[in-house]
C-alpha cells in the first residue's frame, strides 16, 4: 500500500520524505488555506521535493472553473493531480482533464455510486473519506470494503484512495482490505512505526548488554 500524507505544510513533507516512505501527497483547500504563503508557492515546492502524485484541489464549482483551474495546476509539474469534488459539473470535468492526459483525484467521496461514476468517467484515484463517516456513527471502512468489490467486479483501474485518515487503525483496515493507497496526516505517519515494546525490548537489549561487557 502506497502512503500519501495529506498537508500542506513543506516541513511535515519533508521530515515524512525523510525515511524513503513517501509516495505521494494530497492537498485541499482547507489545508492550504492554513499555510501562509501562496497556494502555487506551495505547491511548486512540495513538487521539488515528492516525485509521486501531489493533488491540488479546485474551488470552482462550475465545469468550465474546475477546467481552467485544473490546467493551470498541471503545468506547474507532470506529477500533479487535480482534485475534483464528485458533484454533477465536476462529472465533464474529469474525463475532459483525463482525456488530456492530466490525472485526476475525485474528492468528497461518500458513496459507492459516486465511486462508480468517478471510474465511469476516468479518474485516475477515487478519495473516499473515512474520518468524516466515522465522525457521525458510521461505518467509513465499509465503504472503502464496497468500492473495491465494483472497481474488481468491472476491472476499474482507478486507484482507491482512503482519505480523512484519523488513526493508525485507519491505515490498518485500509491495507487489511486492499486499498492501494492511504494519504494520513503527519501525525497519524508519525505513529506508525511506533511501539512501547519496541522501546522497553531495546532498552533492555542494551542496558543487559552493557552489563555483560562490565563483567
Ligand atoms: O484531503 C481530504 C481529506 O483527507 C480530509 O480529511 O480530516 O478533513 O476529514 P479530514
Amino acid at each position: 500500500m502506497k502512503f500519501f500524507l495529506d498537508t500542506g505544510s513543506v516541513d511535515e513533507i519533508r521530515k515524512a520524505n525523510e525515511l524513503g516512505l513517501l509516495d505521494g501527497v494530497t492537498t485541499n483547500p482547507s489545508l492550504l488555506a492554513k499555510e501562509k504563503k501562496p497556494y502555487r508557492e506551495i505547491l511548486k515546492e512540495i513538487v521539488g521535493i515528492v516525485k509521486g502524485p501531489v493533488s491540488a484541489e479546485v474551488t470552482a464549482t462550475d465545469t468550465e472553473g474546475m477546467l481552467r483551474e485544473g490546467r493551470d495546476y498541471a503545468k506547474i509539474a507532470d506529477n500533479i493531480v487535480v482534485k475534483i469534488p464528485i458533484i454533477k459539473t465536476g462529472v465533464n470535468a474529469i474525463r475532459t482533464l483525463t482525456s488530456e492526459g492530466i490525472k485526476v483525484n475525485v474528492t468528497l467521496c461518500f458513496s459507492p455510486t459516486q465511486a462508480l461514476i468517478a471510474a465511469k468517467a476516468g479518474a485516475s484515484f477515487i478519495s473516499p473519506f473515512i474520518g468524516r463517516f466515522d465522525d457521525i456513527s458510521s461505518e467509513g471502512m465499509q465503504l472503502v470494503a464496497e468500492i473495491i468489490t465494483i472497481y474488481d467486479n468491472y476491472g476499474y483501474e482507478t486507484e482507491v484512495l482512503v482519505a480523512s485518515v484519523r488513526h493508525p487503525m485507519h491505515v490498518v483496515q485500509a491495507a487489511m482490505i486492499g486499498a492501494d493507497i492511504c494519504t494520513m496526516p503527519y501525525a497519524v505517519f508519525d505513529k506508525l512505526l511506533n511501539h512501547p515494546l519496541t522501546d522497553i525490548g531495546l532498552k533492555n537489549f542494551l542496558a543487559d548488554w552493557e552489563k555483560a561487557q562490565k563483567q
